[in-house]
């Protein structure tokens, strides 16, 4: 029974509260009572489902840790499979909008996918977070207001291995990635880097999302006999390249570099095969950071799996839009205010500490790693609190 009074009174208080706080002209009638409502649109299904699950579990121990409750108000959330579908973003993303009316959207992994939330969400005016995607219009040519990510872009990773790579001794180096957008802002972002140098990408190799069949490709690349060959692959098809990689005979011969997602997650899953590989990434494994080992520990604790980059970025995504519910005490009709919290915020971030670039994309280091007994180990950073460009975003202060 006392359940019942508590959430009794607790309902009445609000009630009360809001009573007080409509009359005085504070709140509509909508902000103190419901809960926030949160559409998480992400993939559950295909080669990203693991990492719309960590995203998720992210998003979900951030909100738990602080009470259930982000800026004093409760959270709801409803959730959506994407499946990694770019035909199926818009009218996915207007279901959340205007079928669920979620106060917030956050989504999703593929590039694709979130350049039609972006668009959705344009029109609308929703408040959005994107707790992967690395799509660079979206924060771009397409930055707005309403439009915050947690993740990178697609260059940001991509961009520091051109120097690595060149200063490993590589002048030559084959690319090869899914043909969409993420795949060829990547490649695009270490083409700039290593080229700036001097080196020499001697073929780009591109296969359809998400065809996993890498085998010609693989002989073709024993063919050209490169110094080296960059890669973007992640989830499920970045497990299964590394695996033919090694079974092609290529993994003592050409050395394989890569963003980080091509062993972020998947180490498990690739074995002795991801051994040695070297990439770049805004996470590793093992840093040497109180808030990391604590999220960590939370995190295997609350679901039995290591933590990877995508539950960070799912963490971080409840972090920032905590900031802002912070600031303005969980009323969201005043916009403006949140969202100024928002670009504001530092985000105390188990990667280790990123502010908000005036294009709305994290401002972060990216490491060097090595896979080193099934772990990414840290082997130096490759970027100091990188920043992309965001060639073509048109907002104050950009
Ligand atoms: C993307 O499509 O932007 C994407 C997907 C998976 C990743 C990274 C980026 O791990």
């Amino acid at each position: 029974m006392t359940t019942f009074k508590t959430s009794f009174s607790r309902h009445a208080a609000i009630k009360a509260a809001m009573a007080f706080g409509v009359g005085l002209g504070l709140m509509s009638p909508a902000t103190a009572a419901d809960p926030v409502k949160v559409g998480l649109m992400l993939p559950y299904s295909g080669t990203y489902a693991a990492l719309g699950e960590a995203i998720t579990n992210g998003f979900n121990l951030a909100v738990e840790e602080s009470g259930g409750k982000l800026g004093g108000r409760d959270i709801a959330t409803v959730k959506l499979d994407d499946e990694s579908d770019p035909g199926k973003a818009v009218q996915n993303a207007n279901k959340m909008i205007k079928g669920e009316n979620v106060d917030l959207l956050v989504g999703t992994v593929h590039s694709g996918v979130a350049m039609g939330m972006v668009r959705a969400v344009k029109d609308s005016g929703t408040l959005m977070i994107i707790p992967n995607a690395g799509a660079g219009p979206a924060t771009g040519q397409l930055c707005s207001e309403n439009v915050f990510r947690t993740s990178f872009t697609n260059w940001q990773p991509a961009y520091p291995m051109g120097d690595v790579a060149y200063d490993k001794g590589y002048r030559n180096v084959v690319t090869m990635t899914w043909k969409y957008g993420a795949g060829e802002e990547a490649v695009a972002g270490f083409k700039e880097g290593f080229t700036k140098r001097g080196g020499k990408i001697v073929q780009e190799i591109y296969v359809p999302f998400p065809n996993v069949e890498f085998q010609a490709n693989l002989t073709e690349i024993a063919s050209l006999k490169p110094d080296a060959v960059f890669v973007f692959f992640a989830g499920g098809g970045a497990v299964k390249f590394v695996k033919d990689y090694a079974a092609a005979g290529l993994k003592d011969s050409v050395p394989l570099l890569g963003s980080g997602f091509l062993t972020d997650g998947t180490l498990q899953a690739q074995g002795a095969d991801a051994e040695g590989i070297l990439t770049t990434l805004h996470y590793a494994d093992g840093l040497d950071d109180p808030k990391d080992k604590a999220f960590r520990a939370a995190y295997k604790a609350k679901f039995g799996k290591e933590a990877d980059i995508y539950a960070v970025q799912g963490y971080d995504t409840a972090q920032l839009f905590r900031a802002g519910l912070d600031a303005v005490g969980g009323d969201l009709t005043r916009k403006d205010d949140l969202i100024k919290a928002m670009e504001g915020a530092t985000i105390d971030s188990p990667r280790g500490d990123f502010t908000i670039s005036a294009a709305h994309n994290p401002v972060q280091d990216i490491y060097l790693r090595e896979v080193r007994d099934g772990q990414n180990v840290v082997v130096g950073i490759a970027a100091k609190a990188l920043n992309d460009p965001a060639t073509g975003c048109k907002m104050a202060g950009n």
